[in-house]
């Protein structure tokens, strides 16, 4: 044991301190964040609809904050869409895919260790004629892409699969499950929620058609992330819920969402 870490423990020890270690359920709000975010509920209260000055400014600091999204995963600020949670991002992305699709094309293909969000969204879709299939995973949780490339087929509309594991961290090859999908025709869902701020994230060269993130697993090193994601947190908290109307009620070709985990519950409208 180094030094450094010895003084780290003595500390905690001689102080009583509690150390929190679960940052992939949930992770602490920075100061800096909770300070913005204040500001921002205090000030920033205007509908970014509005014409008059108040709303306007809204508006203003929604699409810078749709700029630092799109940066920080490399996408298009237009390709931003903001949500309540990433459980809605899963959802609204899962059903509005399905609609369209079905029922010409009825296969979804996903992996038995994703998040419970899209787990039980898809076994909803199973109610509603969808075929889902679970592509099985080696040892280390690994998604075996041989047996992907067996499942794929021509009613195979959407392939699923989560980015990094909530559980065991397991970060998945998602280039290569792209292609696979791509050489079928089939679109890609990607559940980032772990992902995002953790490791590097490109969107366009992962050629992924949607990505959800959440704002709430992602404050842990301080250090690497408060430059993006602390500037995001506190634009995303008052204008997340207006787009999700939007990615429920159509095909949206693109779309990456990210919630501020903050927002209250908005009511999804999808042909189910
Ligand atoms: C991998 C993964 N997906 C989805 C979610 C759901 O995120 P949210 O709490 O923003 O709905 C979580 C939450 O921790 C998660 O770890």
């Amino acid at each position: 044991m180094e030094i450094q870490q010895l003084e780290f423990l003595k500390h905690i020890f001689r102080f009583n301190r509690r150390i929190y270690l679960d940052h992939n359920a949930t992770t602490p709000v920075s100061n800096r964040v909770r300070r913005k975010m204040e500001q921002a509920l205090k000030y920033h209260y205007g509908n970014p609809s509005s014409f008059y000055g108040v709303g306007r400014k809204s508006a203003e600091l929604m699409e810078q904050a749709r700029g630092q999204v799109a940066d920080a995963i490399h996408a298009a600020p237009p390709e931003i869409y903001f949500t309540g949670c990433a459980t809605e991002s899963n959802n609204a992305v899962l059903k509005s895919v399905s609609a369209h699709f079905y029922p010409k094309k009825k296969k979804i293909i996903s992996t038995p260790i994703e998040h419970p969000s899209v787990l039980n969204t898809l076994a909803y879709l199973e109610t509603q004629g969808m075929v889902v299939e679970y592509c099985p995973v080696d040892g280390e949780g690994r998604v075996l892409l041989a047996e992907l490339e067996k499942r794929m087929d021509d009613e195979t509309f959407l392939v699923c699969c989560i980015a990094a594991n909530n559980e065991t961290g397991v970060i998945q090859d998602i280039p290569a499950v792209t292609k696979i999908a791509k050489q079928h025709g089939a679109l890609v869902l990607t559940d980032c929620v772990q992902a995002l701020g953790k490791i590097p994230m490109d969107v366009h060269e992962w050629d992924v058609d949607y990505a959800s993130c959440s704002r709430r697993t992602n404050f842990m090193d301080r250090k690497a992330l408060a430059p993006c994601m602390s500037k995001m947190a506190v634009h995303l908290l008052r204008y997340c819920m207006a787009v999700i109307r939007k990615a429920g009620c159509g095909l949206a070709r693109k779309a990456f969402t990210i919630s501020s985990g903050l927002a209250p519950p908005v009511r999804m409208s999808t042909n189910f």
